[in-house]
């Protein structure tokens, strides 16, 4: 198989089934190691199944967006080429266990993460963080801004919402780091649901405010969640923005490797996902997003979302079987 090889079209809807297996069978090979403890056999498990799910699927693919670069990931590195090669020219970002540390402790939204467009449609984005900042739909483009305070974020989503900063609620991951924008954004008089892990979920909630109850994301967290965030909300609608964090020149290195050469760059949703692209997710634990997976005596269920941007459709699909497939 060859990266540049075939000339076939994206097909998005004959591909998004084969996405939601995907997402389904990692969250399935994941299944039994909720709320034991090990963080990285959970990983492991819905990285050997996504992989292996993904070789079966007609693409020439591309992992993008993966688990690490080639000399620290054995599977799903950046650069790794999936699928058949029979088919399109893809890339793919994944993060196989969005949530390693709540899949472990049982802990709300968990999910698998897999997004796909043609090839070249996604940002490179290198393993560092990302300054994030999402909001749902129906506003109007820049209503907030990275380069706005907190404070500011708060009053002019509020404006453009007709609500009071008091009825604002804010995600943001609870780190030491965040505790200024914390303090700040509780000035305001917002609300705010402090998550423990989980970005990319924290980033969907936005667009989904009536069920989640949450208006906006802001703050610090992996990069490469970064681009499937953007990934999510370009098919859901919503806005986010992204600029990427140094904190030493391996890390700038790093993203001189995967081509960034502006790296004060404010990137929008549509510049790190560039072309219509589709989405899936499947909930591990259960969450505002996604019910848990359901283990039953001989059977297991699990519920995913798989979205495609070019229509804007979301659609919730339940799949049970039997547990025995899984098991043996
Ligand atoms: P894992 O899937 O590797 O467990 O990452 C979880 C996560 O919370 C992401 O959602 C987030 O972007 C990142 O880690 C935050 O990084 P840090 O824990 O270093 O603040």
């Amino acid at each position: 198989m060859s990266a540049s090889a075939p000339q076939i079209a994206f097909d998005d809807r004959m591909l998004s089934l084969g996405l939601a297996r995907v997402a389904e069978q990692a969250a399935l090979a994941s299944a039994s190691l909720v709320g034991r403890g090990d963080e990285k056999a959970a990983d492991q498990a819905a990285v050997n199944a996504m992989r292996e799910q993904l070789n079966k699927l007609d693409i020439a693919g591309v992992v993008v967006i993966g688990e690490g670069e080639r000399d620290e990931a054995p599977m799903l590195f950046i650069g790794e080429e999936v699928g058949t090669g029979n088919g399109p020219g893809v890339d793919i970002a994944l993060d196989p266990l969005e949530g390693t540390t709540l899949t472990a402790k049982d802990m709300p939204n968990a999910l698998t993460v897999i997004a796909m467009g043609p090839r070249g449609s996604m940002l490179h984005a290198p393993d560092t963080y990302m300054d994030k900042l999402a909001i749902g739909p129906g506003f109007a483009p820049g209503v907030v801004t990275l380069d706005m305070s907190p404070r500011e974020r708060v009053e002019a989503l509020a404006k453009a919402k007709g609500c009071a900063p008091a009825d604002i609620t804010v995600c943001i991951l609870e780190r030491p780091r965040h505790e200024a924008m914390i303090a700040e954004v509780r000035e305001t008089g917002a609300a705010i649901r402090l998550i423990t892990d989980g970005d990319v979920a924290g980033v969907m909630h936005c667009a989904e405010s009536e069920i989640t109850g949450i208006d906006m994301y802001m703050g610090s967290g992996g990069a490469p969640e970064g681009v499937l965030a953007a990934a999510a909300l370009k098919c859901m609608g919503g806005q986010i923005f992204g600029r990427l964090l140094f904190r030493n020149d391996d890390e700038r290195g790093r993203a001189a490797k995967a081509g960034i050469t502006d790296f004060d760059r404010v990137y929008t949703r549509d510049e790190m996902v560039t072309a219509d692209v589709i989405f899936a997710a499947t909930g591990v634990t259960g969450g505002s997003l996604l019910p848990a997976i359901k283990r039953q005596p001989g059977w297991v269920e699990t519920a995913t979302l798989l979205m495609r941007s070019k229509t804007g459709s979301v659609r919730r699909m339940s799949y049970r079987t039997p547990l025995s497939s899984h098991e043996e």
